[in-house]
């Protein structure tokens, strides 16, 4: 760990690191020429496949495999979104990356719509993002006036037009095909899959969706290598047939109670304790940790005891969690009483949840409106097993709905009521001891949490 150097975020913190001038003085766009110089698309795709790169927008699917999902020798045209949404709990990397160093962004981009013979590019951004939008126009127009956009790159024969579009702001613009219905104009309702994207996406044309860090890492892996970008993170759990491994540097999103929040790179594989000790100087006010999220919220929850969890594609699954996620760690110190933990996320998905599967829509509701009653002294105990029953039902996972959103819902009630069972009881004992619940419905504001 300790001679591992940042290149993600080598730059950051530099003056003037968003200009061209300056990601230039540092061999910006050299991958891009020896790309356009050397290599063919397919070589492209099939380097990006050897370097076992996956997906860092939560998902973790290997690149170059979906990459080859696209229809071969298509007449054109296809699309690649750069999915820039960031709206996980927690998390920010993508907008240090926008905010810092566009063009290693932009790099990044150009190389991955090469690679999947892709003219046009929409870099679909959160509109929170007022800085990373105007680095990344201001970025855009460089890399036009200088020929790395446009017409015949660098001489290549190769032309693409990035457009930058703002979302306006919701939790489901994230998930690639609610992306692609908002940048069609509509209302950003997830499609029902297969089809994929790759087959009929944007424009119902065939579309790439990745985000912003895995293309940040395709321009590293032109940059310096196949091997070198294999050379970082862990191989495969032999035990996992599944597991594809986990390669490359990652950025790691920690906030919450701890002395030192911040977006920091490791390579993949570093434990929740390494990453809260060694960059975040512990957890604040000397206290002790009592929890965190492994992930961004939609992964569920580690116990402080699980912390030797190691954060690649593979390690936080192994404590029942969802997944890595996008890597966002916030972590709760001993102070925290985890039925605000509960309500707070429970509410968060039912306001988010886009409203189109009925176990979505009225699960995440019901979630809520039993939180916010065990909340307010109203709880019976066997509210926990209705609750797990509700988060057991709901999700891709079950099949009962159409996009991830329910399983982001379903995995911090699960956990936490699996993990912190004991807690929630005591809770509910001792705020409503006889059990009752009034069958008049809990006031309006109540619900809401106002008061
Ligand atoms: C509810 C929901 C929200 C999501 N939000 C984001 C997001 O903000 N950014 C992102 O890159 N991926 C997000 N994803 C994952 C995308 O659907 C998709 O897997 C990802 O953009 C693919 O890029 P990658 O392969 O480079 O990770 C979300 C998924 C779900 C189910
Ligand atoms: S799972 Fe939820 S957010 Fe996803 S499409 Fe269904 S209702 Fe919408």
């Amino acid at each position: 760990m300790s001679e591992f150097k940042p290149v993600l975020l080598a730059s950051v913190g530099k003056p003037e690191s968003h200009t061209r001038k300056v990601y230039e003085q540092s061999g910006g766009y050299q991958a891009l020429r020896k790309v356009l110089k050397t290599l063919s698309p397919k070589d492209v795709q099939e380097q990006t496949k050897a370097s076992g790169l996956r997906g860092r927008g939560g998902a973790g699917f290997p690149t170059g495999l979906k990459w080859t999902f696209l229809p071969k020798d298509h007449p054109g045209p296809i699309y690649f979104c750069l999915n820039a949404d960031e709206s996980e709990p927690g998390t920010f990397n993508n907008r240090i990356l926008m905010e810092d160093d566009p063009h290693q962004v932009l790099e990044g981009l150009i190389i991955s719509c090469f690679a999947t013979n892709s003219a046009v590019a929409y870099f679909y951004m959160r509109c929170e993002y007022p800085l990373a939008y105007k680095r990344i126009c201001q970025a855009v127009a460089e890399c036009y006036e200088a020929g790395y956009l446009g017409k015949n790159i660098l001489g290549s024969g190769y032309s693409l037009e990035i457009h930058v579009h703002r979302g306006a702001g919701a939790y489901i613009c994230g998930e690639e095909t609610g992306l692609i219905e908002s940048l069609e104009g509509k209302r950003a309702w997830p499609r029902i899959k297969p089809p994929f994207p790759a087959v009929e996406g944007a424009f119902r044309k065939p579309t790439v969706v990745n985000n912003v860090e895995t293309v940040a890492c395709v321009k590293h892996i032109f940059d310096r290598g196949v091997d070198w970008f294999k050379s970082i993170g862990i191989p495969p759990d032999p035990n996992n047939p599944r597991d594809a491994g986990s390669y490359g540097p990652k950025l790691y999103c920690l906030s919450g109670h701890i002395n030192k929040p911040g977006c920091y790179e490791a390579p993949l594989g570093i434990t929740v304790t390494e990453l809260i000790e060694e960059f975040g100087g512990g957890v604040w006010k000397g206290r002790k940790a009592k929890a965190a999220i492994p992930g961004g919220i939609s992964m569920g929850l580690l116990k402080e005891n699980e912390f030797h969890c190691k954060l690649d594609f593979n390690g936080p699954g192994k404590f029942g969690c969802l997944g890595l996620g996008t890597a966002a760690v916030v972590v709760m110190d001993e102070t925290v009483r985890m039925v605000d933990f509960l309500l707070n996320s429970c509410r968060f998905f039912s306001h988010e949840s886009c409203g189109q599967c009925t176990p979505c829509r009225e699960g995440t509701s019901w979630a809520t409106k039993m939180m916010t009653r065990i909340k307010h002294g109203k709880g019976r105990l066997k509210d926990l097993d209705l609750l797990l029953e509700i988060a057991e039902n709901i999700g891709i996972m079950p099949g009962t709905t159409i996009c991830g959103l329910a399983d982001g819902a379903a995995w911090p009630l699960k956990n936490c009521i699996k993990k912190f069972r004991n807690e929630l009881e005591v809770y509910i004992k001792s705020t409503n001891p006889s059990g009752w619940m009034e069958t008049a419905a809990v006031p309006a504001l109540q619900l809401l949490d106002i008061h």
